[in-house]
């Protein structure tokens, strides 16, 4: 199964200059415990301007750069690939950004994790194909800051 996990603004913004536009603390937190010994995905620019290293996670680095190489991760060269080998699977991957493989990954996930960041910020980087209305809300804690929901894709 394919899921994405994001922190989005109002304007569905998601980044700003290659990193987040917000230090969210409770928002990190969650990412955490919703991340944490899970399967995760992200683009090559994400995973490169992540602050700090993410422990604990089975990570796949999506770039086509053939020759790309990290640390502790697997890297896989063709996204849509990937996603089709993994749609059906039990196990679960969670897509984390990126926008260009929000984007491409948004049709093949059955279930996401998203922070509606409350305020509005400046970014360059928005997730424009997410449509709540896609969406069955089964979850839904306010923050501060953002509301948190879990969300189903529509049958
Ligand atoms: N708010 C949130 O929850 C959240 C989460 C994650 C990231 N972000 C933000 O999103 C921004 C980064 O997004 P981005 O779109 O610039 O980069 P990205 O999606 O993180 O990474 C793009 C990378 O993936 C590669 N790629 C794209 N499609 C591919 C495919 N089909 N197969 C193989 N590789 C593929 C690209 O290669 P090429 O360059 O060669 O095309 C590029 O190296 C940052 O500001 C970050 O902070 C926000």
């Amino acid at each position: 199964m394919i899921s994405f996990s994001v922190a989005m603004e109002p304007e569905k913004g998601i980044g700003i200059r290659g990193s987040l536009p917000w230090h969210l603390k409770d928002e990190l937190k969650l990412f955490k415990a919703n991340t944490l010994f899970k399967n995760i995905v992200m683009g090559q620019t994400t995973y490169d301007n992540l602050p700090r290293k993410l422990t604990d996670r089975y990570i796949t680095v999506v770039s086509i750069d053939p020759e790309y190489k990290a640390d502790d991760v697997e890297v896989e060269n063709d996204l849509i690939e990937f996603l089709k080998k993994h749609e059906n699977d039990e196990t679960e991957y969670i897509i984390c950004g990126g926008a260009s493989i929000y984007r491409q990954a948004y049709p093949y996930c059955k279930k996401a994790y998203v922070s509606f960041v409350k305020d509005n910020y400046e970014t360059d980087t928005r997730f424009d194909c997410f449509e709540l209305n896609d969406w069955d809300i089964v979850k839904e804690v306010d923050y501060p800051d953002f509301v948190y929901r879990e969300l189903v894709r529509k049958e």
